[in-house]
């Protein structure tokens, strides 16, 4: 969707605004066997579209090309980092020049891009275009929330446009690709790049998988200002042992199928053009020299018909996993299981035309995988013209618009969840006179943008919420600031600002604590075995709740935390995430009510770490807990904590309130293929105008093998106006209901279902029941 002159808020409004009955088709499921026949993908991207003039000079070059101009090819390089930017070594450049690389990644700007591609095309001798890559992950230089925030908007259009945006301005600055999104389910928040993802939930993800596919790629990537998208990191890199990153998953392949390959084929089916490999191994191969992954799962079920990148020197890395001998053998085992292009490794490079004409790797293996690389950077258009992406004057006309900054605001605010509201505490009411602004997030524009956000500026344009509140209050309202608080771990014992912050908030009507995590706990290696607030902030916020003021928590943070304390004393607290470039304004548009929140949690958040993992979607064991029935103890519990959550995946609370009506069932028996609609009336009992996120589940009460209590089928996100009810249908099939069953085969199974919609995975409120039958 090209983004006009139009204020992004009103287009994204308009859009949710559409009729007021809205069907729903649920994306069928998809026939995966565990790993064996799986039917082929019936999609194809524009790109995929058959074109013999572009074979013909594929044909044409590929025969031209010395082995070593192949290997080149499949080669990528990073380029270094300088204050003043990304800078180039000169052995690098003399690479570039050798023909001896064909991609360059972390290299930006169209002045810096355009230097690199003219050694490529007019110092190497056959002149092929460099393809420059880059972690453009929730924006380039605006920047939006974290993706984990983003998803927590529930807003397919939103997260579209936000990627859409993002291509714009990477591709003004000469980027032609992007390693995003990260479509890694994850269920376990000690893990660090839960951040980068979009949670723990299957069909979310996949949903907002292909929304980040169409936002990046458009609907045709020969346009200048589309950029080919990533799937990463294929596979499984979010079940990481106790929430270490790179560490060994090990899960069973029903698992692996049902659970964590699906947004993987969605992003396939949405065309994504290219997939990265994970760090980790999966049942002992790591993922970089997994046929099963790369080759027969990929290529052979999902017909994907891109290139695979491998993660940074994930080949190499197959050494020290014990794997791989040697280079030689690991570059051997990486490009024979389906790799095509080696990032940063220079395993390639280094061994690979040795490896072919040793005979251990074919030169056929070598041709498809330089064919699929060289097809790209054709679809691209870059053999028309090389510097098509390189343009000085689009990008000084491109970088921050106006549009864009609002876009980035929009998004900020869709995405912020309110995890509790007692007593109307929020929005801040008109007669507050004056308001503390308290915590170490408060004014800390470093934090604002988050992790992976690399081409953002931290130093000057983020709006923090303590300018955000400022602004909005306007002169009649005091805002008071003090840091207070510390979020450094080794800050945990100190107090030396907490008279400053007590005496502000005594000094004020409402007291509203920013506290979280540092921008960098989160992200690549930032796992935590503690999920509580780091540093002295726990001790702070204990503190501002004694003085009896009304105290607001805005988290900021790229993981659920876990926030006991604060959610049994503190009345108000809203999840702002990292928010990004604009991230103040939009959380001062959620804290004075300009803006009602709509977000819902994409994670579960813990009540403590000892929880993790914790999902919604969980098995039920034979044993199962429920408080009033089973006061014995040979339950599934815990002896000390609750085995429910803090907070639910989906919850989150608004300004007003919405009621359900009963479920409606077209039928209470479907047979294979047959549609079934299940609609409930959505009421906006409150005084406010607002969106809500409808949420289908359903359960299938006995399987071939055991099945999860409860897996979200299907959502909308709808806005109503006060008092204005309407009608939302969800349509499901067998197709709907598929899992890999207990013969490793793909499909449904008859018997009995329940069926529930509602505000959150934990809303028991409206069900229904179904049976399906032969
Ligand atoms: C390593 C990360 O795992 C991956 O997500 C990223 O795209 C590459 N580095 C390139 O920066």
């Amino acid at each position: 969707m090209p983004v006009t002159g139009k204020a992004p808020f009103a287009l994204l409004a308009s859009i949710a605004l559409l009729g007021s009955t809205a069907v729903i088709p649920v994306t069928p499921g998809f026939g995966q066997d565990a790993p064996a026949s799986q039917a082929q993908s019936p999609a194809r991207a524009s790109w995929e579209a058959a074109d013999p003039a572009m074979e013909k000079f594929l044909d044409e070059l590929i025969a031209k090309m010395t082995l070593e101009e192949k290997v080149g090819q499949l080669t990528q390089l990073t380029s270094d980092w300088e204050s003043t930017g990304p800078t180039m070594r000169e052995g690098y450049k003399n690479d570039i020049r050798a023909g001896r690389v064909g991609s360059i990644f972390n290299a930006y700007t169209a002045e810096y891009t355009r230097e690199l591609q003219r050694i490529a095309v007019e110092e190497t001798r056959l002149g092929i275009p460099l393809l420059f890559g880059y972690d453009v992950i929730h924006g380039h230089r605006t920047i939006f929330p974290i993706s984990l925030g983003e998803a927590a908007s529930w807003d397919m259009k939103a997260i579209e446009l936000a990627a859409r945006i993002s291509a714009q301005e990477a591709s003004a600055e000469g980027i032609h690709w992007t390693f995003a999104p990260m479509v890694d389910i994850a269920r376990d928040p000690r893990w660090g790049r839960v951040s980068e993802g979009a949670g723990e939930d299957t069909y979310l993800g996949s949903r907002i998988a292909e929304a980040n596919v169409r936002g990046y790629q458009g609907d045709d990537l020969s346009r200048p200002d589309t950029i080919l998208a990533t799937a990463k990191h294929f596979a499984a890199y979010g079940a990481a042992e106790a929430g270490r990153d790179y560490n060994t998953t090990d899960m069973s392949m029903r698992r692996l199928n049902d659970v964590y390959l699906p947004p993987f084929k969605a992003a396939r089916d949405a065309g994504v053009a290219t997939f990265m490999t994970a760090f980790n191994e999966l049942n002992g191969i790591p993922a970089t020299g997994s046929k099963m992954l790369l080759t027969d799962i990929l290529r052979d079920q999902w017909g994907f018909n891109g290139f695979v990148v491998t993660d940074y020197t994930s080949i190499n890395e197959m050494i020290p996993h014990g794997y791989s001998v040697d280079l030689a053998q690991a570059a051997e085992q990486a490009i024979n299981a389906g790799v095509d292009m080696d990032m940063q490794g220079a395993a390639f490079l280094d061994h690979l035309k040795e490896l072919v004409e040793s005979g251990r790797v074919s030169e056929e293996t070598v041709d498809t995988a330089v064919r699929r690389v060289l097809e790209m950077k054709y679809r691209l258009g870059l053999f028309e013209d090389p510097y098509r992406y390189s343009d000085e004057a689009r990008q000084k006309a491109t970088l921050y618009r106006p549009d864009f900054l609002e876009a980035a605001r929009d998004i900020a605010r869709r995405s912020m969840v309110l995890l509790k509201n007692e007593g109307d505490t929020l929005p801040i009411a008109a007669t507050a006179r004056s308001i503390a602004v308290i915590g170490p997030l408060a004014d800390s524009k470093t934090d604002m943008i988050g992790s992976w956000s690399a081409a953002g500026d931290r130093q000057t344009r983020p709006i923090t919420p303590l300018q955000g509140i400022r602004e909005r209050a306007g002169d009649g309202v005091t805002v008071t600031y003090a840091k207070g608080a510390s979020y450094a771990f080794e800050d945990g014992d100190k107090t030396d600002g907490f008279a400053e912050a007590l005496a502000a908030a005594r000094n004020s009507d409402v007291v509203v604590a920013v506290m979280g995590e540092r921008w960098d706990m989160t992200g690549e290696a930032a796992s935590r075995t503690s999920l509580d607030l780091p540093g002295n902030q726990q001790a702070l916020l204990e503190q501002l709740v004694a003085t009896g003021k009304p105290v607001i928590l805005v988290l900021m943070s790229g993981r659920p935390n876990t926030i006991p304390w604060a959610a049994d004393h503190v009345p108000a607290i809203l999840e702002a995430w990292y928010p990004g470039t604009q991230g103040g304004y939009a959380v001062a548009d959620v804290l004075f009510g300009d803006y009602n929140p709509s977000g819902k949690l994409p994670m579960t958040f813990p009540r403590n770490v000892g929880q993790v993992p914790i999902y919604y979607n969980a098995d039920n064991t034979g044993r199962p807990y429920t408080p009033d029935v089973h006061g014995q103890k040979y339950r599934s519990r815990y002896l000390n904590t609750p085995n429910e959550p803090q907070w639910a995946f989906g919850h989150g609370l608004s300004y007003t309130s919405f009621a359900y009506s009963p479920v409606t069932l077209s039928s209470d028996t479907i047979r294979p293929g047959q549609p079934l609609t299940a609609s409930v009336t959505v009421t906006n009992t409150g005084a406010r105008d607002g969106e809500e996120v409808v949420q289908l589940y359903i359960r299938d009460l006995v399987g071939s093998v055991v099945r999860p209590v409860r897996q979200l089928k299907g959502f909308e996100k709808i806005a109503l106006k006060a008092g204005e009810s309407r009608t939302v249908s969800f349509t499901l099939t067998d197709a709907d209901l598929a899992f890999t069953r207990a013969d490793n085969s793909f499909g449904s199974e008859p018997g009995a279902f329940k069926l529930w919609i509602g505000t959150s995975s934990d809303d028991n409120g409206q069900e229904a029941d179904f049976t399906l039958t032969q």
